[in-house]
């Protein structure tokens, strides 16, 4: 039984993390030993953010603190789940691991590529797991796409449009999204999720561009390209969308069929065929992400799916389109 401490207890720890955490404990695979937040009504409080409100269900036997370190000295546990505000994430995750303590990390990253990496040698020195909370790549929509790829199904893919749009997330502790030098805007922020997949689907481009814009903050708006030989792809990642509900899809143009992920419902339209609907797992990615983690720790499983490294590489990504944004919207030559 794996035992598991929360830091952070704001919106995606109430409305997806808690739940998994709990439903994991349901069936025997561990326990969440206590919570820290350093906003204490976060406990009693349930939040709403863009992706949905929380039920909050903190049982008493679960420990509160409010400061980790403390949290730390007085428990014993083998993994702690990292939901704070992302400049935190690499001071906290390193100091966890150095304690020789698991660690699962919110995305993105960190701020930083190299910041980024610094994680990764920490998790290294300790010889302990670190993985980054890079959803999507638990998203049944998603893995058809990339599944369609890896066995060439439907030909290459020529084009495509991924976007996760929203209005901007003010829900945040002491309105850290909002402050372009906490979050790096949605450029970093949600923009990260489509990019991040888009690697795992396809590797690193070999061209990138980029065009941002300011709004609330810095970067509220993100509509990039990558490029892969003769295909190109547009992210659109944009929270500057007042009172628009969240939303994440894709519409992508294979050589023998087009796919398309909206309002829930994955749709092939083969190239002369019938339209049909894709059936995939519908497990909640979030779970999906944690029970894995959990697989790696308790029965020893490689992680192939999300290695810290590669959730590294998706922060400096986004630094190469921001440089191409610095420049007009330049096309740049990527490589790593
Ligand atoms: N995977 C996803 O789909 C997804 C969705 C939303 C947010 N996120 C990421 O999760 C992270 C947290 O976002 P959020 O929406 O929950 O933000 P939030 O502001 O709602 O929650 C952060 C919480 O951390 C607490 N906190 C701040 N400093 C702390 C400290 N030193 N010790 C302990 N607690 C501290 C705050 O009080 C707050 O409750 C961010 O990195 C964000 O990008 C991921």
């Amino acid at each position: 039984m794996t035992k598991v401490a929360m830091i952070g207890f704001g919106g995606i720890a109430q409305s997806v993390h808690l739940p998994a955490h709990l439903k994991l404990e349901q069936e025997g695979r561990s326990k969440l030993v206590a919570v820290c937040d350093v906003d204490p009504t976060r406990f009693e409080k349930a939040m709403e953010i863009n992706i949905g409100g929380s039920e909050l269900k903190l049982s008493d036997d679960v420990k509160r603190y409010t400061d980790w370190q403390e949290m730390l000295d007085n428990e014993e546990v083998d993994m702690v789940d990292i939901c704070v505000p992302t400049y935190l994430h690499a001071p906290i995750a390193k100091a966890v691991l150095a304690r020789g303590i698991h660690v699962l990390s919110e995305k993105p990253m960190s701020l930083s590529y190299e910041e980024s990496m610094s994680m990764c040698e920490a998790a290294k020195a300790a010889d302990r797991k670190l993985m980054i909370g890079q959803c999507v790549r638990f998203a049944g929509p998603y893995n058809f796409l990339r599944d369609a790829v890896k066995n060439n199904t439907f030909g290459k893919i020529v084009t495509g449009v991924f976007r996760r749009m929203s209005g901007p997330p003010v829900w945040g502790w002491d309105n850290w999204f909002m402050d372009y030098e906490r979050s790096h805007g949605c450029a970093l922020d949600m923009h990260i999720h489509d990019l991040d997949f888009i690697r795992y689907m396809m590797g690193e481009p070999d061209a990138v561009s980029c065009e941002t814009k300011d709004f609330y903050s810095g970067r509220d708006v993100a509509h990039s390209r990558l490029y892969y030989g003769d295909a190109s792809l547009l992210v659109i990642g944009d929270w500057s969308l007042e009172g628009v509900e969240f939303c994440a899809d894709f519409r992508v143009a294979f050589e023998k069929a087009t796919v398309v992920y909206a309002d829930g419902k994955l749709m092939v339209y083969p190239r002369g065929g019938e339209a049909y609907e894709a059936k995939v797992s519908d497990k909640d990615w979030y779970f999906a992400e944690i029970e894995f983690f959990l697989d790696m720790l308790q029965k020893g499983v490689e992680n192939t799916v999300n290695q810290p490294e590669s959730a590294a590489l998706s922060v400096k990504l986004v630094d190469a389109l921001c440089e191409s944004a610095d420049k007009g919207g330049e096309k740049i030559t990527y490589s790593l």
